[in-house]
Order: C-alpha cells, then structure tokens, then sequence
C-alpha cells in the first residue's frame, strides 16, 4: 500500500519536474568543462549506465595513488556500484529515462524498492564520477582560488589541516567535501556513499572538491594510515578543474 503510494507520489512529482530536470540534467555543472561533461552523462545508454573512461592513465597520480589502487578502484569498486544500480533499475523501468543526479536530489520521492540502491549504489556512481575528474597532478590554485580559501579559512595551511582533519575524523567510510556556499567554502564529510546533492544532506550544496576515505582508496600503498592518504592528496588535486566547478 505505503509502496503504491510512494510510486503515485514519484510519478506525480517527475511529471511535474521532470520535464524541466530531464532538459537540464545538471544545471549545477552547465560549463564546457570536462568534468561537466562526464557528470551531464551520467544517464544510461540503452537502459544501463556505463562505467565512464578516467581520462587518464591508473599510473598518472603515482607515486602518491599507486595504478594497482586506481585500477582496482575504477575497475571494481566503481563497477560494481554501477552494476547494482542497473540490477536494480531494471525492476523500475521508469526511472531508466531519469538521470542519476536528479534521483539523487529527489531521493525522498523515488519508489522504496530503490531508494536506497539509488542512495548507495547511485551515490557511489556519481561519487566515483565526480572524484575521477579532479585528479591530475601538477596544478596549483589560482590567485582567485587562494583567496576564497584565505577568505574562507584564513589560509591555505589551515585550510587543508581542517580538511586533513574532517577526512581523518570520519569514523568508517565516507567522503570528505568542499562546497561553496554564497561565496563561502565550507567542509562537510558525508558517510558510505552520501553527498552533498542529496536530498537530505545535511548541508546541500554543490561539492567543487571531494576525496574518498574509504580504505579502498587507499588501503593497498597506505594500509591502515589514512593521515597519509589524505596529505597525499594535495599533490593529486585537479586545482583547475576544482575552479571549474566554482561555475
Ligand atoms: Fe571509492
């Protein structure tokens, strides 16, 4: 009865939104960017969604994320959550059309059966998505850049000793984010595989950065020290594509 119900609200509330949504997918990342461009495709092609090519090669970010690391990642943990996810959608065909990032800021509205698959197993897609397209080594932030961050946390130091932190302070697995709110950047760590986008994120915003702290990121050239992992990063962050996703 609850599911029925659940399903009337969903249809009523995507034939209302829908049309706009599926227009404009993802408004948020409109630019000419490429991380834009990965994240607006992220709908399925013939019924299923595709794990999305990094852009890279799994050696590029060594030594500070080893290739074995990257392939495992991409190949495996992001697959599979790509797998369950159409596992899943198969048995809600009319959601085949709606593309993942409005599912995932309608959770609330999606039918019980998936809810929590398009939370998971979505969150994981789009997460990994997302992570893959501000990798790159060798950039360095902008003058702009540096100053919303002096803004926002006095400094770049304490800026990623506050980071460092929220990554290392997050008990399990989950991510740790950076969204800009009206010109303000703020640290938000979501756990498993939640974000910003989401429904009922507890802060919801766009992410411009994200690091993945489950061990799996990490585990095989760090083991059990994610401090490591997470001072690591900075050598790793696209800062470009980072600015990119100020717009
Ligand atoms: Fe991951």
């Amino acid at each position: 009865m609850e599911t029925n119900k659940n399903r009337r609200n969903f249809l009523k509330s995507a034939a209302v939104l829908g049309a706009v949504a599926l227009s404009n997918p993802l408004e948020i990342f409109a630019g000419t960017n490429e991380s834009a461009k990965s994240l607006a495709e992220l709908k399925p092609v013939n019924g299923k969604y595709e794990l999305p090519p990094l852009g890279y090669a799994y050696s590029a970010l060594e030594p500070h994320i080893d290739a074995k690391t990257m392939e495992i990642h991409h190949t495996k943990h992001h697959q599979a959550y790509i797998n369950k996810l159409n596992e899943a959608l198969d048995k809600e065909v009319q959601l085949k059309n709606v593309p993942l990032d409005y599912m995932l800021r309608n959770l609330n509205s999606m039918p019980d059966t998936v809810k929590n698959v398009i939370r998971n197993h979505g969150g994981g897609h789009w997460n990994h998505t997302f992570f893959w397209s501000i990798l790159k080594t060798g950039t360095k932030p902008s003058a702009q850049m540096s100053n919303l961050i002096q803004n926002s946390f006095g400094n770049m130091e304490n800026f990623k000793k506050e980071f460092e932190k929220a990554g290392l302070g997050l008990f399990g697995s989950g991510w740790v984010w950076v969204v800009n709110q009206m010109g303000t950047l703020k640290i938000i760590t979501t756990s498993n595989q939640d974000n910003t986008i989401m429904e009922n994120a507890e802060v919801k915003a766009k992410p411009i950065l994200g690091c993945d702290v489950w061990e799996h990121a990490y585990y095989l050239k760090y083991q059990n020290k994610r401090a490591d992992y997470l001072a690591a990063f900075w050598n790793v962050l696209n800062w470009d594509q980072v600015e990119a996703n100020l717009r």
